[in-house]
């Protein structure tokens, strides 16, 4: 068998939340196609890491507490664990916060800037005054400008789906600070991607992307290529531009470098040759796997950030569709919006991924993961068609054969008419048509179970003397059996090695017309290799998910309203209720409000608690404007004892809460509370 070497990559997951099963879709559809191609003999190399970089990641650690190193970390652990329960096996998992990675971007980047396709400018922004940093268009929320909707994001808007600048948007915040965003200037760099016009027009009509692929790209070259731009202003999580202090390299650019990183670093581990990959003039093969989402990364920027640096360019660029459940877009609500690690705490990883493997083709198409559909193929199919074969036969072969399969093949032409389809199997999987492969060795199957229903091995146990033929029938089964689980290897990799411990065997190659059946073979004891799917396990999946959303809608109110710290302080001393009784908290009216001159903290508040009216100085001046205050009802200790202050004197204090700046927020009563009323 030809020894290609190949290197393949999936798409780097996001390191800022957790993998579900719309990712999975593409590690397992990457990882079967890397099994079959070590299977076959091929040197294969599969390399992923975690994407680290960016706002979102930088934010979410500064509202945990943590650094952005802690949380990827963490994240990458999880992801990892994730992918290893699913069967998902790289041979190297890494991240493009790396020492690699920052290498391969400096060397990449410096290269394209010598080679005079950067070029820097200065661009107008949205800017947070609050919390000093430029705001990417995700993080601007206002009223759409075409339909109006409210709270949507600065790129796009949800409900009419038109697309805008952030700019367009009304009444614009940050999401970040709840400020109104201003506009300032900044030099940014820019990637000539023009340049390789014509380098792309070449690579994208030269095989190397799918026809449905191909033309999309077709109608963006003829639009035009626009320049890139490809940093970002501190502060910033991700690796600083070698010549220009105070400016990152925007994620998008680092991600796809941190494929070479993660090699990269596999060469150092296994004292393998970079070069014999990477060099442009490199003879090995090179393909990544993505979603269809983000084709204009990987086959227009990529190629020509690799072009221009002379690197090689990828063999091929294997896009897929997105994963609907139950035909509908995954829904937090609906319950199907399923993280990895639910589905794991519930179901087998491989009634997945033969799921997946059954639906998946060559093709952009989104796929769908319907719970009947998917208890009943996985019913019907592995546990119906494939494990029964085995659990059939195994009986009689241990009970009265002392597990030895017989010294003969009886039916020499059925077994090759089952190593005779390997090529065509291989040409499903080398095509990814997953689907049709599934599809052939299922056909087999049907074959493997109607030959063991025509010979009825549990009638030709009660007669007497007939013991050859029950050997012959029950042997053959089981050598039908392991071819199955030969080409069903890339799926199901964990029943298949299973079933090689039941025959006794190795781990086993892609069969092929030469493959000989197992004679006088001592197998072992037959333990039944999949159970069914049991309903109830995917009613607690879509119920636990369910429980997901909650968390994650918490978790995105405080991200994009708010965004506080939330490290709470601790619990003060217990106090009873004597204590609580002699606090007199009264819902007070604020009558007016004003600054205090000279200080920067304190505003000056005049306001009504029924009988009387009460000067309070509160420290909240940094969140509130005066005018923001006047006529709004809020809640006063009233009998604390009056302080004197450097500003006056305050004659009781406001209820609020907050960690401070910009986050402070004065507690307000609900509707029909009247200024006076005391709170018990
Ligand atoms: O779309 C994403 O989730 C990105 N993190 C994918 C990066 S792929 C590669 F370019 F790194
Ligand atoms: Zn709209």
């Amino acid at each position: 068998m030809s020894d290609r070497r190949i290197l393949v990559t999936s798409a780097l997951p996001y390191a800022n939340g957790p993998i579900h099963l719309g990712h999975l879709v593409e590690y397992i559809q990457t990882d079967i196609w890397v099994r079959f191609q070590k299977q076959r003999g091929n040197t294969c190399y599969f390399v992923c890491a975690d994407d680290t970089h960016g706002t979102p990641i930088m934010l979410k650690a500064d509202r945990e507490g943590i650094t952005p190193e802690q949380l990827i970390n963490q994240i990458g652990k999880e992801h990892l664990a994730d992918f290893t329960e699913f069967g998902v096996d790289f041979d190297n998992y890494h991240s493009t916060h790396s020492e690699e990675n920052k290498f391969f971007s400096s060397l990449i980047y410096t290269r394209l800037r010598d080679a005079g396709h950067i070029c820097s400018r200065t661009i107008t922004q949205a800017f947070d005054p609050v919390k000093n940093m430029f705001l990417p268009d995700r993080f601007i929320k206002g009223d759409c400008p075409k339909c109006g909707a409210t709270d949507q994001y600065g790129d796009g808007c949800e409900v009419c789906g038109s697309t805008y600048s952030p700019t367009e948007l009304k009444n614009a915040v940050s999401a970040i600070s709840g400020e109104k965003p201003i506009e300032k200037d900044s030099v940014h760099y820019f990637f000539n991607l023009a340049d390789f016009t014509r380098m792309l027009t070449e690579w994208t009509s030269a095989g190397h992307l799918q026809v449905e692929v191909r033309n999309k790209l077709a109608e963006w070259l003829d639009s035009g290529l626009q320049q890139w731009d490809i940093s970002r202003d501190a502060p910033y999580f991700g690796f600083e531009i070698p010549d220009a202090p105070g400016k990152y390299f925007y994620v998008w650019l680092d991600a796809p470098i941190g494929y070479m990183a993660s090699f990269k670093n596999l060469c150092d581990k296994q004292g393998l040759d970079f070069d014999e990959f990477w060099a442009k003039d490199s003879s090995t093969e090179l393909y990544h796997f993505i979603g269809k989402d983000i084709i204009y990364f990987h086959a227009l920027f990529w190629p020509a950030m690799l072009s221009g640096a002379r690197f090689r360019t990828p063999s091929a660029i294997f896009a897929h569709g997105f994963l609907t459940v139950n035909g509908e877009k995954m829904s937090k609500s609906r319950g199907t919006f399923i993280t990895a690690r639910t589905y794991l705490e519930q179901l087998n990883p491989e009634y997945l991924r033969y799921y997946f493997a059954a639906k998946l083709n060559a093709g952009v198409d989104d796929i769908d993961l319907n719970f009947d559909d998917f208890s009943q193929r996985v019913n019907s199919d592995l546990v119906g068609k494939v494990v029964n074969i085995a659990s059939r036969c195994s009986g009689f072969i241990s009970k009265r054969f002392a597990s030895t399969l017989s010294a003969a093949c009886s039916e020499p032409a059925l077994f090759q008419e089952f190593t005779g389809t390997n090529g065509q199997i291989a040409e499903f999987y080398e095509t990814r048509e997953f689907g049709k492969a599934m599809r052939e060795i299922m056909a087999l199957a049907d074959k493997a179970n109607q030959y063991i229903d025509e010979k009825k091995p549990w009638l030709i146990a009660k007669q007497e003397g007939k013991d050859t033929e029950l050997h012959d029938v029950c042997s053959m089964g089981i050598n039908l059996f392991r071819l199955l689980a030969a080409f069903l290897r890339p799926v199901i990799p964990a029943l298949a090695k299973e079933a090689e411990s039941f025959l006794n065997i190795g781990p086993q190659n892609w069969p092929t017309a030469d493959t000989q059946p197992l004679l006088s073979q001592a197998i072992n004891a037959f333990k039944p290799l999949m159970t069914r799917v049991e309903a109830d396990k995917i009613a607690a999946i879509v119920e636990a998910s369910k429980e997901n959303l909650e968390k994650l809608t918490t978790q995105i109110k405080r991200d994009a309203k708010y965004c506080v710290s939330t490290k709470f302080e601790p619990i003060a001393d217990i106090i009873e209720f004597d204590d609580f009784a002699k606090l007199d908290l009264r819902i007070a009216k604020i009558i007016k409000a004003e600054h205090v001159e000279g200080s920067d903290k304190l505003l000056q508040l005049t306001v009504d608690i029924g009988d009387e009216t009460r000067n309070i100085l509160a420290g909240i001046k940094s969140a509130y404007a005066p005018e923001d205050l006047e006529g709004r009802l809020t809640l006063v200790i009233a009998n604390l004892a009056p302080r004197k202050m450097r500003f006056g004197t305050s004659e009781g204090m406001v209820l609020a809460a907050g960690p401070g700046g910009k986050d402070i927020w004065i507690l307000s009563p609900d509707k029909g509370a009247i200024a006076g009323m005391r709170v018990k």
